[in-house]
C-alpha cells in the first residue's frame, strides 16, 4: 500500500479507498493462508484456487440447533444459486478462549481466521436473531474483537432479522445498522425480517412461506448489484 493511499481519508476519497481494498486484495489473497475448514468456501474460487471477490455471510449467534443457521444456510443457497461467491461464518464455531478477559489484549490464533474472513469480504450479510429486543450478546463480542478500524470502514452490509416473536428483531438489526454507520460501513437500506421463526420451516427445512422466501432473494440480488456499484467488480461469472 502506496504512502499517498494512507494519507487519504476515508470520508474524502471513495475511490481512492476501492484502490486500497484492491492491492489489499491481491496481496492477502493471492499468497495469505488458505481456506480453513471451518470457512468452507462455498462458491467458485479463481482457476489457481486463490479466492476471487466474495462475500462473507455471518450467522449471528453461538446458540446450539439455532434457527439463525438454518436460515442462514437458505440465503447461502440463494447466493450459491446467484453465483456469487461466499464463505460462511458461523459464531458456534468461534474459539471459546475469545470469551476470556485476556483476549482483548492478545487474541487467540483460532481468532483469525474469523477476523480475515471479515477483512477479505467485498460484503457481509448478517443474519441475526433477537434476543432480549437486541442482538446476540456473543455477536457483539465478535464484533469488538475483530480489527479495527478497518474491519467495517467503506464496506457493505446487509442485514437478515429473526425471532420468535412478532418483531422479527427489528430492534436488534437497527442497534447494529447503528454500530456499522458508526464504523463507516455502507449499510444497504433493504432488510429482511422473519417473525415467528419457530413456525417458519417447512419440513424439508425450507421457508414455509414462500413470500418469506422470495424477500430474501430479492434482497440478495439487490445487495449482490449494491456491492458490485460499490466497489467497482463483478461477483458473479460474466
Ligand atoms: C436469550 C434469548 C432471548 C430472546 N429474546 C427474544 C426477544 O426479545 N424477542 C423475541 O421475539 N424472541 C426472543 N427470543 C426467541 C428467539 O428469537 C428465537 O428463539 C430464535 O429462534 C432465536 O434464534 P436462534 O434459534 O438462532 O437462537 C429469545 C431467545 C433467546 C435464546
Amino acid at each position: 500500500m502506496g504512502g499517498n493511499s494512507a494519507m487519504c481519508s476515508s470520508v474524502e476519497c471513495a475511490t481512492h479507498r476501492l484502490s486500497i481494498r484492491s492491492s489489499f486484495s491481491t496481496e492477502q489473497r493471492g499468497n495469505g493462508p488458505t481456506a480453513p475448514v471451518i470457512f468452507s468456501v462455498l462458491a467458485r474460487g479463481k482457476a489457481n484456487g486463490t479466492i476471487d471477490f466474495m462475500l462473507t455471510i455471518i450467522s449471528g449467534t453461538n446458540r446450539p440447533e439455532s434457527n439463525t443457521k438454518k436460515v442462514t444456510d437458505i440465503v447461502v443457497q440463494i447466493y450459491r444459486d446467484l453465483g456469487v461467491p461466499l464463505q460462511l461464518l458461523d459464531l458456534q464455531e468461534l474459539p471459546p478462549d475469545l470469551f476470556a478477559p485476556a483476549a482483548y489484549a492478545a487474541k487467540p490464533p483460532a481468532f483469525a481466521r474469523f477476523a480475515n474472513a471479515v477483512l477479505e469480504a467485498d460484503g457481509l450479510v448478517v443474519v441475526m436473531p433477537e434476543y432480549n429486543g437486541s442482538m446476540p450478546g456473543v455477536l457483539k463480542v465478535f464484533i469488538d474483537h475483530l480489527k479495527f478500524p478497518e474491519s467495517f470502514e467503506s464496506r457493505p452490509v446487509c442485514f437478515v432479522g429473526l425471532s420468535a416473536g412478532i418483531w422479527g428483531c427489528l430492534r436488534g438489526v437497527e442497534q447494529l445498522q447503528q454500530i456499522f454507520g458508526y464504523r463507516n460501513a455502507y449499510v444497504f437500506p433493504k432488510r429482511v425480517f422473519l417473525p415467528g421463526i419457530s413456525n417458519a420451516f417447512n419440513a424439508q427445512g425450507g421457508l414455509a412461506n414462500s413470500e418469506n422466501f422470495q424477500r430474501l432473494r430479492e434482497q440478495a440480488e439487490e445487495f449482490t448489484q449494491f456491492v458490485e456499484k460499490i466497489r467497482g467488480i463483478q461477483l458473479r461469472p460474466q
